[in-house]
């Protein structure tokens, strides 16, 4: 038997001490190679429904599926071994009802291997989140600015401006605890706002275009590599990868037209 710690994975629980101390770190991840690559340094992987737009090419996330959740959910598994992945329950797989939304994310997290979804949505879905929660399902929480709600909110812009408005999310993120979420995405809100919530609630907040008062952070992974070409507010970029990959295929396109490549060494021989 080896006596090699073993690597274990975040549990939901263990989020749990990042309440007020240092922050979280969390960014989505769509596929097992990248995923590889930011497993070491995050606390939390997203598979967040925003693979609709920045690996699908929508323009917006309601076109997701249930089958695409489950197939870039299960890639980031595989690619990664510390963090916790999320998985986003996609548009019309959980609203209509605790039952459906029960039967959907018991799936994704059976054909996943997963630890947690993340259903968008305040108060209205406490009863969705105690049913999940109560029968074994880690939900995270989502409020402020919903994107699957993108229709009815008449675009993507901050939420919460109004005393009232804040008000309102400042009760849906009470309800979510409530009701026995694990964490809170709060999204496109007024940093007072974000303070407040992040103070009131007993369990961690992620911000994204939040505060850095939140218990977390979380980015687009495509946003902060700089692969989307136009951005929010919000987002710091880290790199600049669209430009390293149109520079990698012009020299590419280049050495094929010129045969430069292949190379000799590039060829198969059937020398010993
Ligand atoms: O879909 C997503 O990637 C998200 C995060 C940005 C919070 O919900």
């Amino acid at each position: 038997m080896s006596h090699h710690a073993e690597i274990k994975r975040r549990t939901a629980s263990s989020l749990l001490a990042h309440k007020g101390e240092t922050p979280m770190v969390v960014l989505t991840a769509y596929s097992a190679q990248v995923a590889s690559l930011l497993d070491a340094h995050c606390d939390v992987l997203l598979v967040g429904d925003s693979l609709g737009m920045v690996v699908y090419g929508f323009d917006s996330t309601l076109p997701v599926t249930l089958e695409m959740m489950i197939a870039h959910g299960a890639a980031v598994v595989r690619g990664s071994k510390q963090a916790l992945v999320v998985i986003d329950m996609p548009f019309g797989s959980y609203q209509a009802s605790p039952k459906q939304a029960f039967e959907n994310a018991a799936r994704v997290l059976k054909e996943t291997g997963a630890q947690a979804v993340k259903i968008e949505g305040g108060a209205v879905m406490a009863e969705t989140v105690r049913m999940l929660s109560t029968r074994g399902i880690a939900v995270m929480g989502h409020v402020g600015l919903l994107p699957q709600s993108v229709h009815t909110l008449g675009g993507y812009k901050a939420q919460g401006k109004t005393q009232d408005d804040a008000d309102m999310i400042f009760a849906d993120a009470k309800a979510l605890e409530e009701a026995g979420a694990f964490a809170l995405v709060i999204e496109g809100v007024m940093e007072p706002l974000a303070k407040r919530i992040t103070q009131a609630l007993s369990i961690p907040t992620i911000g994204i275009g939040g505060s850095a008062a939140c218990d977390g952070q979380v980015l687009v992974v495509d946003d902060m590599l700089g692969i989307t070409p136009r951005t929010a507010k919000f987002v710091k970029r880290y790199a600049n990868l669209s430009e390293t990959i149109a520079d990698a295929a012009g020299r590419y396109a280049d050495d094929v037209r010129s045969r430069s490549f292949p190379a000799p060494q590039h060829l198969y021989s059937n020398k010993p």
